[in-house]
């Protein structure tokens, strides 16, 4: 019997990078908004770049913050486009910068969102928990000009129509204690180590384990336009869900392909998604 598979090149014409059973990596611009002609997401985790000058390596991550919010508000509308209408965006962002100038990243990317027509549902706040890290008090000890930083970042929940998912397998796989424990806003868990996994800004596995486990149905088909590494594609199939990912950078596609292929279990048992 063949595998079933999520078939997107064929579907949108694109050329993938990397397609097997479930799993889909394009390796291109998540702003070239002809990338899909069509709706076929469920649910969106991702991390986009937070333009704090990390040091990709196909992207600019200093941009400055008028241009940085133009980037924002394109790739968001790109995804609106491409969701199915009971889907949902997952986006884990900054609280808010220091580096050259104060910025509140967070509801600035939030409100850019809801202008496209992303509906706000509620906000996770992520303890990474690394206070520890801390260097930079401003004034020390005087009321001068002190720097207050929060440890923290966000994951906000918005979707596209309508928040009650009406369609897909209505197949939940999440237990009683991770429930209650999830629907807690606060979540604490560490961050990845970069040197580990190869890439500079990836997730830990917990965030889209988490977020797909509660947000998702079981063959629903879970996008990460900014892949990176590949850490949600994993979870995703992990899981059961179907998972495509868009990364402009070939290296970083290789990675996740290569993540991915090492942690592979359930493509199996997956069927053809609505
Ligand atoms: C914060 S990292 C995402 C890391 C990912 N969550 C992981 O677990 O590895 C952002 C990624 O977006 C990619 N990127 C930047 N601009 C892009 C664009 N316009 N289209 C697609 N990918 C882009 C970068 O190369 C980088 O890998």
């Amino acid at each position: 019997m063949q595998k079933p598979t999520l078939d997107i090149s064929t579907r949108f014409g694109v050329d993938p990078f990397f397609e097997e059973v479930g799993v889909c990596i394009i390796n291109n611009d998540v702003c070239n908004s002809n990338l899909f002609a069509g709706e076929f997401i469920d649910l969106i985790v991702t991390s986009p770049p937070y333009n704090v000058g990390i040091d990709y390596d196909s992207n600019d991550d200093t941009l400055g913050y008028e241009d940085y919010l133009d980037f924002s508000r394109q790739w968001i509308q790109n995804c609106y486009e491409w969701s199915k209408p009971h889907a949902r965006l997952l986006l884990n962002i900054p609280l808010d910068k220091n580096k050259g100038g104060n910025r509140s990243v967070g509801a600035d990317l939030t409100r850019i969102a809801q202008a496209v027509d992303w509906k706000y549902h509620a906000t996770i706040v992520w303890n990474e928990g690394n206070i520890s890290r801390r260097t930079a008090w401003g004034s020390w000890m005087s009321a001068s000009a002190p720097y207050v930083i929060a440890p923290v970042e966000l994951i906000v929940i918005l979707y596209k129509e309508s928040w009650k998912k009406q369609l897909g397998s209505k197949e939940s796989d999440i237990s009683r204690d991770e429930f209650m424990a999830w629907t807690n806003g606060v979540w604490t868990f560490n961050g990845e180590s970069k040197k580990r996994v190869g890439h500079p800004a990836p997730f830990p596995r917990e965030l889209p384990y988490r977020c797909i486990k509660l947000f998702s149905y079981v063959e629903d088909v879970v996008f990460d336009p900014f892949l990176g590494s590949g850490t949600t594609l994993i979870e995703a199939h992990n899981n059961g869900r179907f998972g495509v990912g868009v990364e402009i950078d070939r290296g970083y596609c290789e990675l996740a392909q290569k993540r991915i292929m090492n942690s592979r279990s359930l493509f199996t048992t997956l069927r053809e998604p609505e």
